[in-house]
C-alpha cells in the first residue's frame, strides 16, 4: 500500500479528511487532483480544528510534499486566505507545497457567473458552494481558461483577461443587467496574488514522475464524492470535475499502476448538499437526529446538510466506477442509539425494483428506496479503537457493506479525533 487513493463514494462530505490526515504521516507525498475551494475538509487534531478548501490534508505533516495538481481550480483569494490561516495556526508550507502551473484558475468574473447561473435557474438550482467552479471548469473545457502559470507573465495575462472581459462583462451586463469587471482593478488585483503564490507554483508533471521513478509513497487525495462527478454523478446536479478515480490520471499526469490501492470513504449513512435527487432522505425526526448527531453542516458553506439512511445501491456503482479495493467508514458513531438501521438495498422505479444504479437521470429522479433493516447496537461505539471492542451488531453493519462492495476494510472512525478509529489493514 504505497500509492493510495482516498475517494469519496457518495455526494461529497465522507469525512475524507480525516482518513486522508490519518494516513498522510506514513506518505512522502499528498496529491490532490481534482475541484477547487468548493471542498472543505475538515481535520481535527487535540484542540484544533482546520479546515481545507485547496491546500491537500497532508500540510499538517511537514514531511509530507503537498501537490495541487493540474486538474485542478484555484481560486487565489481564496488560497492566500487559506496560507494565511495556517500561518496564524504555526502551520509552515514554505517548502511542501506545489502547485500545478496547468491548474485553472478561478477568477472573481466566475463567483459572480456561478451566482448569476444559479439565480437564473429559479426552482431547478444546482446548490452550488458558489465559489465559481462551474464557470472555471466551463472555460477551461472552451479554452478561455487562465492557467496558473500564466499568472506570472503579465503580458499574457493582461491580454486574456482583456479578451475574457469581452465575453464576461456583455453576459454580465447585457443579460444579466449587474455590473460588470472593470480591466485595470482585475489586473492589478490578479498581479497581487500572484506575487504571493508565485514561490509555490511549478511542474507538478515533473514532480510526480519523479516522485513515483524514486518510489516515493503517495497519497491521492480525492474531493467530493462519485455522486458529484460531472459524468457518473446525478448529473446536472453534480460538481463540474472528475472526483472518480479517471480523475487522478488526468488530475496530476499519472499513469494507471500509479494507483495501488483504492479506498472509498464511505459515511455510515448518506448526506447531500444542494439539489438533486435523494432516494434515502429522511426529511423528519430521523433526519433531523443524523444531521444533529453528525453536525451535519457544511464546512464551505455552513449550509444544513440532508441526511438519510446508507444507499448500497449507489454505493456498488461507486465501487464499480471506481474499483474500490478497501472501504474506510466514517462516522459510525453517529448512529449510536439507533434500535434498528436501514439499508437501501435496491430501488423501484415505475413499479419494477432493481439493484442497478440508473444512469438516465429521469430514472433516478423517480427512484424509491427498497429497504432492509439491521440491528443497531446497546452499547455506543464512540471512541472504540480495536475492531474487537465494536459491539457485534455495529462490526456487522461495517461486514454487510463490505461484503455488498466487495471491498476489504480499511478502517472505521468512530469519532473526529485521530485516535478514534479503527485500524484493520
Ligand atoms: P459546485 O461544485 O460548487 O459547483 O457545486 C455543485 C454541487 O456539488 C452542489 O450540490 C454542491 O453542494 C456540491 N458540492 C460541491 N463540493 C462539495 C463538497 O465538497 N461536499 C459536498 N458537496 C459538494
Amino acid at each position: 500500500m504505497k500509492r493510495i487513493a482516498i475517494l469519496g463514494a457518495q455526494w461529497g462530505d465522507e469525512g475524507k479528511g480525516k482518513v486522508v490526515d490519518f494516513l498522510a504521516k506514513d506518505m512522502d507525498v499528498v496529491a490532490r487532483y481534482s475541484g477547487g475551494p468548493n471542498a472543505g475538509h475538515t481535520v481535527i487534531i487535540g484542540d484544533k480544528k482546520y479546515i481545507l478548501h485547496l491546500i491537500p490534508s497532508g500540510i499538517l505533516h511537514p514531511n509530507t510534499m503537498n501537490v495541487m495538481g493540474n486538474g485542478m481550480v484555484v481560486d487565489p483569494e481564496s488560497l492566500i486566505k487559506e496560507m494565511e490561516e495556517l500561518e496564524k495556526a504555526g502551520v509552515s508550507f514554505q517548502d511542501n507545497l506545489l502547485i500545478s502551473e496547468s491548474a485553472h484558475v478561478i477568477m472573481p468574473y466566475h463567483k459572480k457567473l456561478d451566482a448569476l447561473n444559479e439565480k437564473i435557474r429559479g426552482s431547478k438550482q444546482i446548490g452550488t458552494t458558489l465559489r465559481g467552479i462551474g464557470p472555471a471548469y466551463a472555460d477551461k473545457a472552451s479554452r478561455i481558461g487562465i492557467r496558473v502559470g500564466e499568472l506570472l507573465h503579465p503580458d499574457i495575462l493582461r491580454e486574456k483577461l482583456a479578451f475574457n472581459l469581452k465575453i464576461k462583462n456583455a453576459i454580465i451586463e447585457n443579460f444579466f443587467g449587474e455590473k460588470g469587471f472593470d480591466l485595470e482593478e482585475l489586473y492589478e488585483n490578479t498581479l497581487t496574488w500572484a506575487e504571493k503564490i508565485k514561490g509555490f507554483v511549478g511542474n507538478s508533471v515533473l514532480f510526480m514522475r519523479e516522485a513515483i521513478s524514486s518510489g516515493k509513497s503517495i497519497l491521492y487525495e480525492g474531493a467530493q464524492g462519485t455522486m458529484l462527478d460531472i459524468d457518473h454523478g446525478t448529473y446536472p446536479y453534480v460538481t463540474s470535475s472528475n472526483p472518480t478515480i479517471g480523475g487522478i490520471l488526468t488530475g496530476l499526469g499519472v499513469p494507471k499502476d500509479a494507483v495501488d490501492t483504492i479506498v472509498g470513504v464511505v459515511k455510515a449513512y448518506t448526506t447531500r448538499v444542494g439539489g438533486g435527487p435523494f432516494p434515502t432522505e429522511e426529511k423528519g425526526s430521523i433526519g433531523e437526529l443524523l444531521r444533529n448527531q453528525g453536525h451535519e453542516y457544511g464546512a464551505t458553506t455552513g449550509r444544513p446538510r440532508r441526511c438519510g439512511w446508507l444507499d448500497l445501491v449507489a454505493l456498488k456503482f461507486a465501487s464499480w466506477i471506481n474499483g474500490m479495493t478497501h472501504i474506510a467508514i466514517t462516522k459510525l458513531d453517529v448512529l449510536d442509539g439507533f434500535d434498528t438501521i436501514k439499508v437501501c438495498v435496491a430501488y423501484e422505479i415505475d413499479g419494477e425494483i432493481t439493484e442497478e444504479f440508473p444512469t438516465n437521470p429521469v430514472d433516478f429522479a423517480k427512484a424509491k428506496p427498497i429497504y432492509k433493516e439491521l440491528p443497531g447496537w446497546k452499547t455506543p461505539v464512540k471512541g472504540i479503537s480495536r475492531w474487537e471492542d465494536l459491539p457485534k451488531e455495529a462490526a456487522g453493519y461495517v461486514e454487510f457493506i463490505a461484503e455488498a462492495t466487495d471491498t476489504k476494510i480499511l478502517l472505521v472512525s468512530t469519532g473526529a479525533e485521530r485516535n478514534e478509529t479503527v485500524t484493520l489493514v
